[in-house]
């Protein structure tokens, strides 16, 4: 059982639980089209096992259990995603009717139930007709997800709690572009300099795309990571400063002050497209909140060998979980005093967080320290809002498939049966006090 009580975290303060489209829908029919999470899963060598989102959790089918697990679980929100190629299978142009009828009865069930609706509009699974004209390398993808985001904002935009335009733009360009590890498997600067741009740019348009439809409580989720120096070396200082630039503050600075931080455009400069200065304002909409998905740290080394970014990253030897993250509950204290220092007084969610592995009993512990970072927070001041946490269901991991177990309800891969684990039923408890 967990020792915080939800009521020591305010009146007004929001728990949830998330999951994201390609992790759990499956139901790869009905006019879904294809997107580039199919097309890498189908590649050799890019997801461990060879496994793949075809069925995932089969929540396409199964979603009213699950909502019902939500709602059991005492939990006030679900956070989800819209898949952009289930909605519009081409990316851009004629509705999936069908789609459409899929996110009117998820969202209805929700609101049935007592659960608020948490949308995100792009976890990740970007329609392959659109990578097909270079992706989030072309800028008309940009404009293409403004006109997404407006669909999304008339269908379904009353009916949401709250929207954000990205999740994890770091993900989806450097891990995406750079470092070749997501879809669509990069590892090229000038594509992941290009798609780092062009993601914020749709996050504007799409900000005001949604506005003009009267969509209310619009944001953006981030993810931060604790960037360290493995040793004392002025050098390993450096690197971690950059890592840092990089990771937590690129993106924030976009949405929040217009500009790019200076470590890192010195570099990337010459990969930028042409007059992205010009583009500045346009990204720095106003926000109504933020959201940070916070998991673990990194250390970096200076290593002069690798061309512009000249650092590698390690673990270190605090306690970790199966994928190799270590937990370091007080950086989430720092990151959260951070945003509100640096970059905005609206308020912030914890929009993810949460521990992969066999044992549920670390996992109930992890929630529990993050549980007590927050709090730190809320004393210092700091107006956080929310916790979600990831994930309810075992689910597809993206490069790790469904080797990873994030769930606080166990999922049979065969059987797609759920079970609730022990850190399900501490939620419920500590909900209900
Ligand atoms: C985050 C992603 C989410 C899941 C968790 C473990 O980076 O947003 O989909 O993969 O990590």
């Amino acid at each position: 059982m967990f020792t915080h009580s939800r009521k020591e975290f305010g009146e007004d303060f929001i728990f949830g639980v998330a999951m994201a489209a390609h992790q759990i829908e499956g139901g790869q029919t009905d006019g879904r089209g294809s997107s580039i999470w199919d097309t890498f899963a189908a590649t050799p060598g890019n997801i461990k096992n060879a496994e793949n989102g075809i069925i995932a959790c089969d929540h396409y089918n199964r979603w009213a259990e699950d909502l019902d697990l939500i709602r059991d679980g005492g939990f006030d929100a679900y956070r989800f995603s819209f898949s952009w190629p289930r909605l519009i299978p081409e990316g851009s142009g004629a509705v999936n009717q069908k789609g459409a009828d899929f996110y009117d009865r998820l969202i209805d069930g929700m609101l049935e139930r007592g659960i608020k609706p948490l949308a995100t509009l792009y976890h990740w699974d970007l329609p392959s007709a659109l990578q097909d004209k270079g992706g989030w390398m072309n800028r008309a993808t940009a404009e293409a997800f403004a006109d997404y985001a407006a669909e999304v904002g008339r269908r379904f935009g009353d009916r949401l709690a709250t929207t954000a335009t990205f999740n994890e733009p770091w993900c989806v360009t450097v891990l995406s572009h750079l470092l070749g590890i997501h879809a669509p498997g990069y590892r090229d600067i000038r594509a992941a300099s290009r798609a780092m741009h062009h993601v914020m740019l749709a996050h504007g348009l799409g900000i005001d795309a949604l506005r003009a439809e009267g969509v209310k409580n619009l944001g953006i989720v981030v993810n931060m990571e604790k960037c360290e120096p493995l040793t004392a070396s002025p050098e390993d200082r450096k690197a971690a400063d950059l890592g840092d630039a990089i990771f937590n503050q690129f993106f924030l600075d976009a949405a929040f002050h217009g500009s790019y931080p200076a470590l890192v455009t010195d570099i990337i400069e010459p990969y930028l497209p042409k007059d992205w200065q010009a583009d500045m304002q346009q990204i720095a909409r106003p926000l109504d909140w933020v959201g940070v998905n916070y998991y673990t740290r990194s250390l970096y080394r200076h290593d002069a060998s690798v061309p512009a970014f000249p650092f590698t990253q390690s673990r270190g030897d605090l306690a970790k979980n199966d994928l190799g993250w270590e937990t370091y509950p007080v950086a989430l204290t720092e990151f959260l005093q951070r945003v509100s220092d640096n970059y905005t007084k609206l308020p912030i969610y914890v929009t993810e967080n949460g521990m992969s592995g066999p044992d549920d009993d670390s996992r109930i512990d992890f929630f529990d320290q993050h549980f007590e970072a927050i709090r730190q927070a809320q004393k210092n001041g700091v107006d956080v809002r929310g916790y979600v946490a990831w994930t309810l269901i075992d689910n597809f991991e993206w490069a790790e498939g469904f080797s990873a177990r994030f769930g606080i309800v166990g999922m049979d891969p065969n059987t797609l049966d759920r079970q609730p684990r022990g850190s399900y039923r501490a939620f419920q408890d500590m909900l209900s006090r």
